[in-house]
């Protein structure tokens, strides 16, 4: 038996992602200006950290209950209770997870049966396409491009169910990785209507939901049609800066949430309490330094897409994450040439939006999770490298 053969035929299919591959060819090179990861460039605020240590001190170490600490479940659900009038059950309707990345990876588990139509919007984050096809999914993809500024619309997503036939679900994503689009009320009501009038389970991922920078953020459970057929992923990694406590929440109908669990505590068994202890402080304390990040992000978007328009690479304003998707067919390079000619010459590192759909070819993803000073350093070097082609 060769090596190859002993590995799963789903997995051996599996493309590697397109982003590890690019960041392989950084790791070890010196002077890079990294605009790569989709990672804020802040520590976690003090207070969080502090109160995990403090839990810690005092000896809370183990396990715990497989939905996650209730005081964490509760106070998530208590908070949307406050904020939106709405009642989730912290014991039946809530599920701590290790990161969104469980949560989706959970979701797409406990409702798939093999050959379930999984319905990918793209560009999107790397993981949806292949976690749906671990879970056994049939993915069809609706490609987004520059004609709608990379937004969802519900003809769009009319015509994509009128053509496939049964969907079983759809992965969504607001704000946007890699495009940094979000949508207002108004906007998601036209969408989420047609979500409604079809069968379709809507697994919303709005990890970003904390950095939107020009209206506020319409959570997906405020539409009640949607209520019995959405799972609403969410975390703390990119909103309070907490990426490596590894915690998220998905909330949803009983029946799913209880399917979750079921899988969540044969695999994980728990989200690990330091994380969830910090969790609960940032959900209780967190709003002020959330802010002060916000504020910074779009300091920062305003002054990265300011400059990128001006050196001649076309680029919309994200209304949230910290990515802009950028438009570098001007040059006359495809965004795997121009990403590694731009590492290469000039030591800055983008992500080439094949990375995130075929039809990326013409855009990079550049994270603005980075100072101001790294940020003007990579447009000098941006700059030097256009005026040479
Ligand atoms: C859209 C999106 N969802 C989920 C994740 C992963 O989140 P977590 O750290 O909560 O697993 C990322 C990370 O980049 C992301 O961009």
């Amino acid at each position: 038996m060769d090596n190859r053969s002993r590995i799963s035929k789903i997995v051996d299919s599996l493309p590697p992602s397109g982003i590890r591959q690019f960041f392989d060819l950084v790791i070890g090179m010196p002077d890079v200006v990294s605009l790569g990861v989709g990672e804020p460039d802040f520590p976690t605020p003090w207070h969080i950290c502090e109160r995990a240590i403090y839990s810690i001190e005092r000896g809370y170490t183990s396990y715990t209950s497989n939905k996650g600490l209730r005081d964490l479940r509760v106070a998530i659900c208590e908070k949307i209770s406050k904020e939106w009038g709405l009642s989730y059950d912290p014991d039946a309707q809530c599920l701590v997870t290790v990161g969104v990345s469980e949560g989706m990876d959970l979701a797409l588990r406990a409702i798939l049966n093999p050959g379930d139509k999984v319905l990918v919007i793209r560009p999107c984050y790397v993981s949806y396409a292949p976690v749906a096809i671990m879970a056994g999914a049939n993915v069809v993809y609706l490609d987004l491009d520059e004609r709608t500024e990379f937004k969802l619309h519900p003809e769009l997503l009319k015509l994509i169910m009128k053509k496939e036939g049964p969907i079983k679900a759809m992965v969504f994503n607001y704000p946007c990785n890699p495009t940094g689009v979000s949508y207002t009320y108004e906007e998601l009501s036209a969408i989420f209507k047609v979500v409604e009038d079809s069968e379709v389970i809507l697994l919303s991922d709005e990890i970003y939901d904390g950095l939107t920078y020009d209206f506020s953020h319409t959570p997906s459970f405020v539409f009640d049609g949607l209520k019995d057929r959405l799972v609403y992923l969410n975390g703390f990694s990119k909103t309070f800066a907490m990426t490596g406590w590894r915690i998220g929440y998905a909330l949803g109908p009983e029946d799913i949430i209880s399917a979750m669990t079921k899988i969540h505590q044969y695999t994980m068994l728990c989200a690990p309490i330091m994380g969830q202890v910090a969790a609960i402080e940032a959900m209780e304390h967190g709003s002020e330094e959330l802010e002060r990040m916000r504020n910074e992000y779009r300091r920062r978007r305003n002054f990265i897409v300011s400059e990128l328009n001006r050196l001649g690479l076309k680029t919309r304003l994200p209304e949230g994450a910290f990515y802009t998707y950028t438009d570098i067919s001007s040059t006359g390079m495809d965004s795997m040439e121009f990403a590694q000619r731009l590492l290469w010459e000039e030591k800055v590192a983008v992500v080439p939006g094949v990375a995130f759909s075929p039809g990326g070819h013409r855009f990079i993803r550049i994270s603005y999770a980075s100072s101001l000073d790294k940020l003007r350093q990579a447009v000098f070097r941006m700059e030097a490298f256009l005026e040479r082609l």
